[in-house]
């Protein structure tokens, strides 16, 4: 019996290691470097879904902040430029190889006075040598730059595993509620939790579901 318990055990290490790498969470920071966009629309995207447009502000945590979207921009090779709020500032712009300059400008205070200074009109940041712009006194203005999200943290989310996980009869794992970042892609009434994450799997961009009371929602 005891035997039977271990391995047991040691079968349940095993599937919920398993399980766990092949389906990492997801990061807080969506990304969408596919496409270019004006500022206005890159704030809409963002709350369309739920999301507010990235805003890396001086705090306790802004170092972690920043690790965490240079690898989320890294993990997609992502080097063009996105925009970003600051305070009371909405329409800068960073891009991954001038964020260690960010870091040590919103550390030092010197990027919020230049945004303060300058206002909503982000490209103006590429004549300040800190933002690593172009050396050139004219600068094109920069009207498109890529979309970075925050995601909200979301309660009971069934949570989208890759498909490649290695045993099919291991998918009983996704029925595990968690809280994750998540934007919210839809909501919407289903007849079942069955239609609402077959939905899911027809979309890429879905990484997790929830079903409420008669109501998918649909994560992005
Ligand atoms: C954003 O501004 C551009 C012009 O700068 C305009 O063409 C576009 O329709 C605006 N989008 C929204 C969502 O307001
Ligand atoms: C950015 O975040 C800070 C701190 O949370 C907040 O005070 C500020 O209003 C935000 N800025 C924008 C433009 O949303
Ligand atoms: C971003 O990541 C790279 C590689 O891991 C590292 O060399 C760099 O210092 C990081 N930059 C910041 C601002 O965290
Ligand atoms: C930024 O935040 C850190 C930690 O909270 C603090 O030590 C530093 O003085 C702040 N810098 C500015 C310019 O407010
Ligand atoms: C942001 O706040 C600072 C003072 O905290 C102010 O000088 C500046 O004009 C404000 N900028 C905008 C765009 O509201």
């Amino acid at each position: 019996m005891n035997m039977c318990r271990s391995i047991l055990f040691l079968f349940l290490m095993v599937y919920v290691t398993i399980v766990e790498t092949s389906c990492p969470l997801p990061e807080q920071y969506y990304l969408d470097c596919a496409v270019g966009r004006k500022l206005n629309d890159s704030i809409k995207l963002c709350k369309n879904y739920g999301m507010t447009l990235m805003n890396l502000t001086n705090s306790s945590h802004i170092t972690q902040d920043i690790m965490v979207l240079n690898q989320t921009l890294r993990s997609a090779n992502c080097y063009s430029r996105f925009w970003f709020a600051s305070k009371n500032v909405t329409g800068i712009l960073g891009s991954l190889d001038t964020l260690d300059d960010v870091l040590t400008g919103l550390l030092s205070g010197v990027g919020e006075l230049l945004a303060g200074v300058l206002g909503t009109v982000g490209n103006i940041l590429c004549l300040i040598p800190l933002f690593g712009c172009p050396a050139t006194t004219t600068p094109a203005p920069i009207t498109d730059a890529v979309t970075v999200c925050v995601r909200p943290k979301q309660q009971r989310v069934v949570q989208k595993c890759s498909s490649q996980a290695p045993r099919t009869d291991m998918k009983t794992y996704q029925f595990v509620e968690q809280t994750m970042f998540g934007g919210v892609l839809n909501t919407f009434p289903s007849r079942s939790r069955m239609t609402c994450s077959g939905i899911c799997s027809t979309l890429d961009e879905c990484i997790g579901i929830s079903y409420i009371n008669g109501i998918c929602s649909i994560y992005i």
